[in-house]
């Protein structure tokens, strides 16, 4: 089954996802200069993915079973009854836990009224597990199943959610840790927080969000300033903090009215794993009268780093170690460049809880600054110069509500090619006012700092700034075709999405 396509025709979506869907072997003509005729995608089914598990893969490693129900559910948010789409009938959904190196089956049953798959965000895993549709797999039927079962390579905290038009901005969300058989310490105890932006059941629906924001146009139509329309402006993002206002925002879905607790005793250090799961929304999270040692992003370890407050955009996760106090104090996530905010208490002692809008002084104290974070050499990539590097620009947002990277809405992309075994450098520049958290799927990149450092924080989702620009390095070690994308929800459905493609 091989189809040549001329060597000059920009490759469309559709034929690109035939040919990576469809058959391993399919030539293709090369879509870049550098490229020779006749590279072959290396699609999902192919042997190469196959074998890179096999690599990963212990001679008798435990497999971890978990089924996944996504269904429509109600929820109480602080007395008020609302209905959503969640797994497992909570939101956030189960905490799924494994070790390292252990084999994760996991079987999704979709109860949803749409189609739907789960993308395991942050894994180095098998390109057919990776749950993007119409990419590594048909997506699953309203009534369908579907067994993801991959080995989960490396330690840390990562999260699940759908990746099939606007269903994660619904309940569709839940923390994915991954346990360190060598794990380090250094803590006594450990609490994930999942953040969320919400408007399901008590604002506007995604569907109607959607569409408002096709209505408007790009920033040109909102009748603000460049880069100061929406809800507010962030100076930490370097302009407009989101376009959508939400009703509320939760901490392991639980608005400010009702927060959760978080008991422990003085003394004890306690480990956050922070998840941000919001659609549209970065947070900038503190607790009150604590400082936050950050010891990882994004699931690996990274140099700890004192810091008040930190900002998390979508999709990113940051791990932080506290000492506790003696007393009861608010844990805040601001939405950031929004109104409103996301509460939790932590409580070592008896006491009143904060207030809803409590405001602790750390949240405008020193902020961590992605510039200063340091991969651990367990992590850090070896010195190498790129074999190949790809311009990711991003852009739109303007006249239109288009998102678009490289020119590019994801209809219409060209893939960004790689070869097994390259150092691939992917040089992200932001010429759109607003700001962008890039996101690779099955591969984790080394930010290439702004001073040119090779060792900045390993990750898989990144902040880019209103006409910023850096790289981030990469191991072209996973092979199959990846999703890269804007992880705010509503840019990646208007577009901003391309595919690193391996080919042979
Ligand atoms: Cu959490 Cu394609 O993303
Ligand atoms: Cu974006």
């Amino acid at each position: 089954m091989e189809r040549a396509i001329a060597p000059t025709a920009p490759r469309s979506r559709r034929q690109f996802l035939a040919a990576a869907t469809m058959t391993a072997g399919l030539v293709l003509g090369a879509c870049t200069s550098r490229q020779t005729t006749h590279d072959r995608v290396v699609g999902p089914s192919a042997g190469a993915v196959g074998q890179a598990e096999a690599r990963r893969r212990r001679p008798g490693a435990p497999v971890r079973e978990v089924t996944l129900t996504a269904a429509p559910v109600t929820v109480d948010l602080a007395g008020r009854t609302v209905t959503t789409w969640a797994y497992n009938d909570a939101v956030p959904g189960p905490i799924v836990r494994l070790r390292a190196g252990e084999v994760l089956r996991a079987r999704l049953d979709n109860r949803l009224p749409e189609p739907t798959t789960i993308h395991w965000h942050g894994v180095a895993l098998r390109n057919d597990m990776d749950g993007a549709p119409d990419m590594t797999q048909p997506p699953v039927r309203p009534g369908g199943r579907f067994t993801y079962e991959f080995t989960v390579p490396d330690p840390g905290t990562y999260w699940f959610h759908p990746h099939v038009g606007l269903q994660l901005d619904r309940g569709l969300y839940g923390p994915l840790l991954i346990d360190d058989p060598a794990e380090p310490g250094g803590y006594d105890r450990e609490q994930v927080i999942v953040l969320d932006d919400w408007t399901d059941g008590i604002g506007p629906s995604p569907q109607q969000l959607q569409a408002r924001l096709a209505a408007q146009g790009g920033m040109m139509g909102q009748g603000g300033m460049m880069g100061q329309a929406g809800p507010g402006t962030s100076p930490v993002l370097g302009g407009s903090g989101g376009q959508i206002d939400y009703p509320a925002y939760l901490l392991n879905g639980r608005p400010p009215a009702d927060p959760p607790t978080i008991q422990g005793r003085p003394g004890q250090r306690l480990r956050l794993r922070v998840i941000n799961a919001a659609a549209e929304t970065a947070f900038r999270l503190a607790l009150g009268g604590h400082r936050l040692t950050v010891t990882h992003s994004d699931g690996l370890p990274v140099a700890p780093v004192m810091v008040d407050a930190l900002v998390v955009g979508m999709g990113e996760r940051y791990d932080a170690v506290i000492t506790l106090g003696d007393g009861v104090f608010p844990l805040v996530a601001v939405a950031e460049g929004k109104q409103g905010q996301a509460l939790g208490v932590v409580r070592t002692a008896g006491g009143a809880r904060p207030a809803a809008a409590a405001r602790p002084g750390e949240l405008d104290g020193r902020l961590l600054g992605l510039g200063e974070l340091r991969a651990d050499p367990r992590v850090a990539l070896p010195a190498r110069r790129p074999d190949r590097t790809h311009r990711v620009v991003l852009s739109g947002g303007m006249m239109d509500a288009r998102w678009t990277i490289n020119g590019r809405t994801f209809d219409d992309a060209i893939p960004l090619q790689v070869r097994e075994g390259e150092r691939v450098r992917l040089v992200l520049a932001n010429q759109s006012m607003m700001f962008h958290p890039v996101h690779l799927h099955g591969h984790s990149f080394q930010v290439q700092t702004r001073a040119g450092s090779e060792v900045g924080p390993r990750k898989d989702t990144v902040i880019v700034r209103p006409m910023e620009q850096f790289a981030v390095d990469l191991l072209a070690s996973n092979p199959g075709q990846w999703m890269l994308h804007c992880h705010n929800l509503y840019h990646q459905q208007a577009g901003m999405m391309t595919t690193l493609s391996y080919v042979v």
